[in-house]
């Protein structure tokens, strides 16, 4: 009798315990859906083991609970330290609707819980947010870091998708990966995400951390990718946005800098957006940097040739933003004030150059003000301040018409009050078609306006004398 007992007890600890670990295989991590060129989604998500990488995606309208009716899209997963990333794209999504998803392994019949996203309505307007660094290294900063999300959300409910300026994690662990989409969930669960490389977020003096940015994020990059970091863009609404990968850039590839030139030349959209971790107008401690003086000299002058309107920036956690500029220099514009949605803005109109904001962090490691920061930074600057007493931080965009408008906003660590901090405007009413106006980017005119190339120029002729004489030796 007491065999027949443990008989019994074994088969139900084999069968159920069997779909326990069944279900524990096949439980997905990481999920995330990012933009995949401008009509598309990549979806990405990680398992313990090796399965099926699949995607049913069907209107929300038609969601009912089931995804019987659902279009099936598969990708392929591929090891990483220790479990599997799985990446699926999506291309030809109607736009202004919204999709209902999940992902999992079909033939195991493995499913994540259902998740949406929305796709560009297609008139024009846009609506998102931007946070950089959120860059924690426990489950409480990654916590602390969501509730800046969650104000950026409140504040800004028809937010159709999200930046996140690089930095997502401090030490890339897989521990710190988990805690960062734990704790981001609420939002990309319901919102396209727009992922930028920092160079916190895998380096290549690991080799187990190669590649890890493009195994988190399912991005149209195959072309683009590095060991670092991935570059790319999109369009949604009246803006293009350029994403650049600033850790490919000490000096900043042939390969990235043609294809950043082609891209922005090649789009006629009203208003060009730049995304990159690297500030190149900031007042923290990383300012005065090698890097960010090699980058200046690589990007400054490019900004100015490609009538790049906005460049927006992680990396240094203060808070700066500047005027227009050109050539380092603040420009001739005409501030006018006008209503957008109701609320007054002082809108700079038909502004040549380019404004670069840093939106500080959405963490809790903050900056002092470096008021050694290399010349002109500060005096080209409307506003730069530290937000160690003011919380984390973020930014809210829109775009209509003729105007784009950008607010950023402080959340308190205590109480989560949403402060607004910084607001201005961009209003152009004239679209140049296609090739924005060219101008004069001579090396020459280069190093007069950036008298820094110069110097990074010179440098680059002497590490290249070096290595031709250690040949020739
Ligand atoms: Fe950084």
């Amino acid at each position: 009798m007491f065999r027949r007992f443990l008989c019994l007890l074994l088969c139900f600890s084999l069968v159920f315990g069997a779909s326990a670990v069944c279900a524990a295989a096949g439980e997905v991590s990481r999920v995330s859906c990012c933009v995949f060129g401008s009509d598309g989604r990549g979806f990405s998500w990680f398992t313990a083991e090796n399965g099926g990488s699949d995607v049913q995606l069907l209107k929300s309208d038609e969601f009912d609970g089931s995804f019987a009716s659902a279009a099936v899209f598969s990708g392929k997963a591929t090891r990483y330290r220790g479990r599997f990333s799985h990446h699926v794209s999506v291309t030809g999504l109607e736009p202004g609707t919204s999709y209902t998803y999940r992902v999992g392994d079909r033939a195991a019949g493995l499913w994540s819980a259902p998740r949406t996203f929305l796709t560009d309505d297609g008139d024009g307007t846009a609506a998102f947010l931007v946070l950089a660094d959120v860059q924690a290294g426990s489950p409480e900063n990654f916590a602390h870091a969501a509730k800046t999300m969650a104000a950026g959300l409140q504040t800004l409910p028809q937010a159709e998708f999200w930046v996140n300026l690089g930095d997502y994690v401090n030490d890339n662990t897989n521990d710190e990966w988990d805690w960062y989409f734990e704790s981001f969930a609420f939002a990309n669960d319901r919102l396209t995400h727009v992922p930028v490389a920092g160079n916190h977020d895998g380096n290549i003096t690991n080799k187990l951390n190669t590649f890890c940015f493009p195994s988190m994020f399912c991005l149209d990059t195959s072309a683009n990718r590095s060991l670092e970091g991935v570059y790319y863009s999109f369009d949604w609404g009246e803006l293009h946005f350029t994403v650049l990968n600033t850790n490919d850039m000490y000096p900043m590839s042939q390969a990235q800098r043609n294809w950043f030139v082609n891209d922005v030349t090649n789009s006629g959209a009203r208003w060009k957006v730049v995304l990159m971790h690297r500030a190149l107008y900031s007042a923290g401690k990383n300012i005065n940097k090698p890097d960010t003086v090699a980058l200046r000299g690589d990007l400054l002058p490019l900004f100015d040739k490609l009538d790049v309107d906005l460049v927006l920036s992680g990396h240094d956690h203060m808070y700066l933003r500047t005027a227009p500029l050109r050539g380092d220099r603040k420009t001739d514009v005409t501030r006018t004030e006008d209503t957008f949605r109701g609320e007054t803005v002082t809108f700079f109109k038909d502004a040549p150059g380019t404004v670069f904001a840093l939106p500080s962090t959405a963490g809790t490691k903050r900056y002092t003000v470096n008021e050694n920061a290399m010349p002109p930074i500060l005096s080209v600057a409307e506003t730069a301040f530290s937000t160690r007493d003011k919380g984390g931080c973020f930014a809210a965009i829109e775009t209509e018409g003729d105007k784009l408008v950008y607010k950023a906003y402080c959340v308190d660590d205590e109480t989560q009050a949403v402060t607004e901090v910084d607001r201005f405007g961009l209003m152009k009413t004239a679209v140049s078609e296609g090739t924005p106006a060219k101008r004069d980017a001579s090396l020459f005119s280069s190093f007069i306006a950036y008298p820094a190339n110069l110097l990074v120029a010179l440098a680059k002729l002497l590490v290249s004398y070096g290595r031709l004489l250690a040949h020739m030796l």
